[in-house]
């Protein structure tokens, strides 16, 4: 219901913001596609300071809202006047409200700078109900030229609210703050027990708000949206906002609707599609979401095991994908577990990624489940997936 409030407020301004869409080109991107020149005309009055979460800053942000218009179709190049209305921030503030996600959090009302988003496969949360919205800058196009590793903005938001049974618990902040690898904010923000705002939580929580939910320290963020010591994230560090992700037709961002803002550098509205059959389409998007932010092969990915489950935007063959490459009918390289193949064709028992997905750690069992963190309960829907999908394969 926020959602399509806030949507329904970026559609009001829609027609201002098309006089602003020039202005908004700018020729700060390092997409290369910059050098044009336009004068500014639109009135704007989006300001970085303000944090544009007020109603002008509003009208600013409508733009940037449906993804940037003009970032590279004026053909950016605005040297200098424009200005992204949500600044680029190196500390995390204190309490949500100041994030720039909400322009009135008392109402719960979402800013016209944030829109939601879905990814079309989710990682489990342990039954807990997900939002996400993104701020992307005004300034600048997301660099997708590599499909499967975008890289955004400096100065790019993401927020991933936690909620169980409509109980708030936590709000999640990804901000890219510089261009290095290593230039990005992780946050998160605990709930007060009334739902009014929420605290910055460096130290992880337990039990939130009467639930059973528990909020990850923030040094255990990077394990799967990277850099970790321990290894294990993607250099893009925004996992749910990409080619395989946002190819669908649902509500929020998708490829179109990027596509038809301008807010990609190489505009793709038809997306891609995942091969194979409902079947494998699922099991191969469950291992992307829930498995490939450890399991790839990037620079960040882990080194041991050898292990690649995600999917890349041009697959086209369920056999040549990583995760059926990878493991079925492949023996389990190190788990000592009850099962021979890391996937057994036809033969769930023998399949460890089905015994690791279907335990949790235990004093009698401690290193046993997967994902390592960040879940307590096993995924039925998840564990039924794959089932379905090893009642499918050629036996080994
Ligand atoms: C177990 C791996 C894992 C851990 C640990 C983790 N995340 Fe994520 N996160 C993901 C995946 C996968 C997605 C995309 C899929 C989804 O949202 O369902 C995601 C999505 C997000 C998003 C939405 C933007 C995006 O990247 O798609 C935010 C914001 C976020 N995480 C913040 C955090 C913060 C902050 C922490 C630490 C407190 C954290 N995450 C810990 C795996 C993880
Ligand atoms: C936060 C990072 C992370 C995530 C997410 C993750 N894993 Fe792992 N995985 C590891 C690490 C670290 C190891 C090596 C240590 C071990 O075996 O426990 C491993 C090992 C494994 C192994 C053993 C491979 C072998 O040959 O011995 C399997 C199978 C596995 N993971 C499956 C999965 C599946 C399936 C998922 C998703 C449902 C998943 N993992 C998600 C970190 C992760």
């Amino acid at each position: 219901m926020l959602r399509g409030m806030k949507r329904r407020a970026a559609l009001g301004l829609l027609s201002l913001s098309v006089a602003v869409a020039t202005f908004a080109a700018c020729g700060e991107d390092d997409s290369g596609t910059g050098g044009g020149t336009s004068t500014p005309t639109g009135t704007t009055t989006s300001s970085g300071g303000a944090g544009g979460v007020g109603g002008i800053g509003g009208t600013a942000t409508a733009t940037g809202g449906m993804g940037g218009m003009g970032g590279s179709e004026g053909g950016g190049g605005m040297g200098g006047g424009c200005v992204n209305s949500l600044p680029t921030i190196t500390a995390a503030p204190a309490k949500l409200s100041e994030t720039g996600l909400y322009s009135d959090i008392a109402s719960k009302t979402i800013s016209v700078d944030a829109q939601g988003f879905e990814p079309q496969f989710k990682l489990w949360s342990d039954d807990a109900t997900k939002q996400r919205w993104a701020y992307l800058p005004e300034c600048d196009v997301i660099d997708n030229s590599d499909e499967d590793n975008w890289s955004f903005p400096v100065g790019t938001r993401m927020w991933k609210e936690f909620s169980l049974n409509g109980v708030l618990l936590e709000t999640r902040l990804v901000h890219r703050y510089g261009p290095g690898t290593s230039d990005y904010l992780f946050a998160t923000y605990v709930w007060d027990a009334m739902g009014d705002d929420a605290d910055l939580t460096e130290n992880g929580a337990t039990d939130v708000n009467g639930t059973t939910h528990d909020v990850p320290p923030t040094n255990l963020c990077g394990r799967c949206h990277g850099p970790h010591a321990a290894k294990g994230g993607l250099p893009s560090r925004f996992l749910g906002f990409g080619a395989v992700q946002l190819s669908h037709s649902g509500s929020g961002v998708t490829m179109a609707s990027l596509s038809n803002g301008s807010a990609l550098m190489v505009p793709n509205a038809a997306g891609y599609t995942v091969p194979g059959t409902p079947t494998d389409q699922a099991a191969l998007g469950y291992f992307h979401a829930n498995c490939a932010s450890c399991h790839n092969d990037s620079s960040d990915g882990l080194l041991f095991p050898p292990l690649d489950m995600r999917l890349r935007a041009a697959d086209s063959d369920v056999t040549q994908t990583a995760s059926y490459l990878d493991l079925v009918n492949q023996l389990i390289g190190n788990f000592n577990g009850p099962c021979s193949h890391l996937i057994a064709g036809q033969d769930v028992a023998n399949s460890c990624v089905h015994y690791r997905m279907s335990n949790r750690n235990s004093a009698m069992a401690p290193n046993v489940q997967m994902p390592p963190i960040a879940t307590d309960v096993v995924d039925p829907t998840g564990v039924a997936t794959i089932e379905a999908w090893i009642a499918t394969l050629p036996m080994p």
